[in-house]
C-alpha cells in the first residue's frame, strides 16, 4: 500500500464505541526487540459452555504461538472469545458450564492442560499471570494492599516476613505508587481505580512471570490513567524480560504496543500477523472492516472509517461456511459452505478466507458480487 513502516500516521476505530478514537504513530515504544524463540504455544484450543440454550463454541480451533519479548495483541468484537481464550491457557475456565474439550498449551516443553489443578498452581500467577479488567473484583476489600502482595509473593517463593515487606515496598514503587511504605497498610477503597490496578500489576510481576496475560487492563479508567497503565505495563514488560499478550478492543493500543496482532471472530482467529501487515495489508474483509480498508480497497470514501454491517453471529448456532459470511461483502457461494482454514498466503500472514490470495494481488475488484 505503499504506505512507509514506522512514519504514517493512523487512524483507528474502537471497537466497542464504533468511533475513531484515536491518531498516533506505530513506534513501539519498549526497547527490547522480540526474539523468534516460542515462550508458549496454544495449539487447536476449543473451549465450548454448554448452556441450557445450547453448546457455545466460544473458541473453536485457536493457535498461536507466542515468543520471547513480544506483545501480542488479541483483537476482535465483544464476544468473540478473547477472554475465553486467554482463560484456557490456565485451566480457569468455570466449570460447569465450560470445559476444554480439545487443544494442548505447550509453556516449558510441558502441556499446561494435562496438568492436575495443583501442579498449574505453581504456574498461576507465578510463571505466567494476569491483569484483568476490573481491580475491584480481584482485590479482596477486607484486606491491606500489603497483605495481597505479600500473599502473592510468598505463595511462589520461600522469604522471611521482613524481607517479603522489603519486596512489597520495591514492587509498589517499581509500579509507581508514591509513599509505599505507608500506602502497604491501605485497603483497596482508599486507593483510586488506577492505584488499584497499579496493585494488580505489582501483584502480576510479583514472580517475575514469563507471559503477562492482560486483559482489558486499562477498559475500565479514564484515557489519562490508562495511557499510564499501558506505559507501565509496557515497560515493566521490558525490565522483567517477559512476554505480553494484550487482549483489548481498542486498535490504537494494539498499534502502539503490539509486535504481533491475532483478529478474531466467531471463536477462531481469522488473521495472524505482524502489526503493519494486519494495519496496511490487512487480507481479511473482517479486518479490512475493521481497519475502515474496505473503503480504502475499494477507492471509494477514501480516508473514512466504515463500522462492519451486521451483528457478530450467535456461537450456539453459527452459520455454515465461513461465519463472516453474512457480514461480507466479497462473499461468494462457495463462502457458505465449508469454514476456510487458516492458511499462510505470505510469510507470516495467515488468513482464514478463501479469497485472500485475490486481495493480495488485487484481481478481487473482477470478482466482487
Ligand atoms: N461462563 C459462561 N457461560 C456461558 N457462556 C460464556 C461464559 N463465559 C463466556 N461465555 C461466552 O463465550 C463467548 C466468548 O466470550 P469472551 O471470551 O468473554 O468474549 P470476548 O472476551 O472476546 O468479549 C461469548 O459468547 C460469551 O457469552
Ligand atoms: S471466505 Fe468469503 S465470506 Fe468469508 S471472509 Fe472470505 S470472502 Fe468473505
Ligand atoms: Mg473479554
Amino acid at each position: 500500500m505503499g504506505v512507509e513502516s514506522g512514519k504514517a500516521e493512523r487512524k483507528f476505530i474502537n471497537l466497542e464505541e464504533k468511533t475513531v478514537s484515536n491518531t498516533m504513530t506505530n513506534a513501539k515504544t519498549s526497547g527490547a526487540e522480540p526474539s523468534n524463540s516460542k515462550i508458549l504455544e496454544v495449539r487447536n484450543l476449543k473451549t465450548y459452555f454448554y448452556t441450557h440454550e445450547g453448546v457455545v463454541k466460544a473458541v473453536d480451533g485457536v493457535s498461536f504461538d507466542l515468543r520471547a519479548g513480544e506483545t501480542l495483541g488479541i483483537v476482535g468484537e465483544t464476544g468473540s472469545g478473547k477472554s475465553v481464550t486467554a482463560l484456557s491457557i490456565l485451566d480457569l475456565i468455570p466449570k460447569p458450564p465450560g470445559k476444554i474439550v480439545n487443544g494442548e498449551v505447550i509453556f516449558d516443553g510441558k502441556d499446561l492442560l494435562k496438568m492436575t489443578t495443583r501442579e498449574l498452581q505453581k504456574y498461576r500467577g507465578n510463571r505466567i499471570s494476569f491483569i484483568f479488567q476490573d481491580p475491584m473484583t480481584s482485590l479482596n476489600p477486607v484486606f491491606t494492599i500489603g497483605n495481597q502482595l505479600m500473599e502473592a509473593i510468598i505463595t511462589h517463593r520461600k522469604m522471611e516476613r521482613k524481607e517479603a515487606i522489603r519486596e512489597c515496598i520495591r514492587l509498589l514503587s517499581m509500579v509507581g505508587i508514591p509513599e509505599p511504605e505507608r500506602r502497604l497498610y491501605s485497603y483497596p477503597h482508599e486507593f483510586s481505580g488506577g492505584m488499584r490496578q497499579r496493585v494488580m500489576i505489582a501483584m502480576a510481576i510479583a514472580n517475575s512471570p514469563s507471559v503477562l496475560i492482560a486483559d482489558e487492563p486499562t477498559t475500565a479508567l479514564d484515557v489519562t490513567i490508562q495511557a499510564q497503565i499501558l506505559e507501565l505495563i509496557d515497560k515493566l514488560k521490558t525490565k522483567t524480560k517477559s512476554s505480553v499478550i494484550l487482549i483489548t478492543h481498542d486498535l490504537g493500543v494494539i498499534a502502539k504496543y503490539a509486535n504481533r496482532v491475532m483478529v478474531m471472530y466467531a471463536g477462531k482467529p481469522v488473521e495472524f500477523s505482524t502489526v503493519d501487515n494486519i494495519y496496511y495489508k490487512p487480507l481479511h474483509p473482517y479486518t479490512m472492516g475493521l481497519m475502515g480498508s474496505i473503503s480504502r480497497l475499494d477507492e471509494v470514501e477514501k480516508g473514512k472509517l466504515k463500522s462492519i454491517r451486521g451483528v457478530p453471529p450467535s456461537l450456539i448456532d453459527l452459520p455454515p461456511g465461513c461465519a463472516f459470511h453474512v457480514r461480507c461483502e466479497y462473499t461468494r457461494d462457495y463462502c457458505k459452505k465449508e469454514t476456510p482454514p487458516l492458511v499462510e498466503i505470505e510469510k507470516g500472514h495467515f488468513v482464514s478466507c478463501y479469497r485472500a490470495k485475490e486481495f493480495k494481488n488485487g484481481s478481487f475488484k473482477d470478482n466482487k458480487q
